[in-house]
């Protein structure tokens, strides 16, 4: 079973000061997620696909779906969770009271705000799970990556070896559930990426390649760009 996790549990502090979190936000003619879930909904593989959202726009998220015609019976509004790890494990639990499930089923996880993933992302994170348990997606740092703290450089890598982290994120679930259960809770609060997480339980994980029309939507800046890719390209 392989399902899919739009993670909008976010408030999107960094967007500044907007009436509504940042996914719900219009980017041409519809919301941010929307776009999103119509990328996800194209690909039958999905058993489910969950959208996590804070508790209080449950509602509202179901609204817009009716609103943009999504009709999908694989769709399951779900409730996110304070930190973004807490929005992963809440769609773990929700998976895991459903029953049925067995060691070898996958979640493909996104960011609600990256709507321009595109088809063969998904599907070389689909297909990389076969021989591993994590696997992300990402791209070459084009910039030179520069460490430091209180004003200064400790570090300057390689740019050859530096990657810039995206989303799909994905993982067997069972294997995710082990290493998330072995993290103390200080650590699940700092950490904001899921991939780490198995990382630092000594577990491989598979590099994926992106694409750089996959962003963020995190600051108005990126919401101004957004509207270009999609005027330019899709
Ligand atoms: N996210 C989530 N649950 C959280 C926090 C974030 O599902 N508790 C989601 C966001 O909704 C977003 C994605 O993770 O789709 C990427 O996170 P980010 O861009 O940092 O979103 P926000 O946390 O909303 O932004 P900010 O940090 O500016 O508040």
């Amino acid at each position: 079973m392989i399902i899919a996790q739009i993670m909008a549990g976010g408030i999107g502090k960094r967007m500044g000061n907007v009436p509504l979190p940042k996914q719900f936000l219009m980017l041409g003619s519809k919301p941010i997620i929307i776009h999103t879930v119509e990328k996800f909904i194209l690909h039958k593989s999905f058993e489910f696909i969950l959208i996590s959202v804070p508790e209080d726009w449950i509602s509202y998220m179901e609204d817009i779906l009716n609103k943009y015609n999504i009709e999908d019976e694989r769709i399951r509004v779900i409730c996110g969770g304070k930190e973004r790890n807490d929005t992963l494990d809440n769609a773990l639990k929700y998976i895991e009271n459903e029953g049925n499930f067995t060691g070898e089923d996958c979640l493909i996880t996104h960011d609600a705000v990256r709507p321009f993933v595109t088809r063969r992302i998904i599907e070389e994170n689909i297909k990389a799970l076969k021989n591993f348990d994590a696997v992300d997606t990402v791209i070459p740092a084009t910039d030179t990556i520069v460490e430091g703290s209180n004003g200064y450089i400790s570090n300057i890598p390689i740019r050859d070896l530096m990657y810039q982290g995206q989303t799909p994120q994905s993982f067997k679930i069972t294997s995710l559930r082990e290493s998330l259960e072995k993290l103390k809770i200080s650590e699940r609060q700092k950490l904001s990426d899921s991939a780490k997480i198995m990382l630092l339980d000594g577990k491989k994980v598979k590099m994926v390649a992106g694409d750089i029309s996959n962003i963020k939507i995190t600051t108005p800046y990126d919401l101004t760009i957004a509207n270009a890719i999609l005027e330019n390209f899709h």
